[in-house]
């Protein structure tokens, strides 16, 4: 897919060029779709469907800003893991998962590394997006409101994503179904208000990130 044929990505980019004054189309296409296609595709669902939330929850146009390229970019550091971990079919062992849950971290220091200060906001939001409200995510242990409220968006629609698209180990299972399990993480996993506003928007329609902005 490229970045013309989702407006999600498509956003991003253009917002990277005015913020940062050059083209980030090159990771994006030949790093991180070199590695992982899934990992692409994911990342462009994930944009859409955050932006949609965002806008629900009234952040303003810099948090939007930043919603747009963290969702972007949350799963970059995955072209620093090892093909074998990660494009591995089956379940991961221990230390496979130990390996893997670097990603955040990896990817944060090569946004950082950039040392642009609006990269540097987004590279905080990628840092924390598998942290849990309950404290029992990763990399720190973040709870509740210690996390960005852009990362507490993310985690909720990644989730959200992953449970309603098909991966090579996992049959793809109801939205209704991903709602359900969403709702009953809400407060330990999730940020309630997250929550909320993915189970608001759904109440009209199922989110689609193709159908939408
Ligand atoms: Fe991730």
């Amino acid at each position: 897919m490229t970045k013309d044929s989702n407006p999600g990505i498509k956003r991003s980019v253009s917002l990277l060029e005015s913020h940062v004054g050059f083209k980030l189309d090159t990771i994006l296409k030949h790093a991180l779709r070199a590695r992982d296609s899934y990992t692409l595709d994911h990342s462009e669902r994930v944009v859409s469907l955050a932006e949609q939330i965002g806008r629900h929850l009234g952040l303003d146009e810099h948090e939007m800003d930043i919603l747009s390229l963290a969702a972007g970019f949350h799963d970059i550091g995955k072209i620093g893991i090892p093909d074998q971990i990660l494009l591995k079919p089956g379940k991961l062992s221990g230390e496979e998962y130990k390996d893997i849950k670097q990603h955040p971290i990896i990817g944060a220091n090569m946004l950082r590394s950039l040392g642009n200060p609006i990269l540097d906001e987004v590279a905080l939001c990628v840092l924390h997006h598998h942290e849990q409200w309950d404290g029992k995510g990763y990399p720190n242990g973040l709870q509740g409101e210690e996390i960005p409220t852009i990362s507490r968006i993310i985690a909720v629609v990644d989730a959200y994503d992953a449970m309603t698209t098909t991966r090579s180990y996992r049959s793809e299972i109801e939205i209704q179904q991903a709602l359900e399990v969403i709702k009953q993480e809400s407060g330990k996993q999730f940020c309630p208000k997250a929550v909320q506003a993915l189970l608001e928007l759904c109440s009209k329609q199922p989110l689609n990130s193709k159908a939408c902005s």
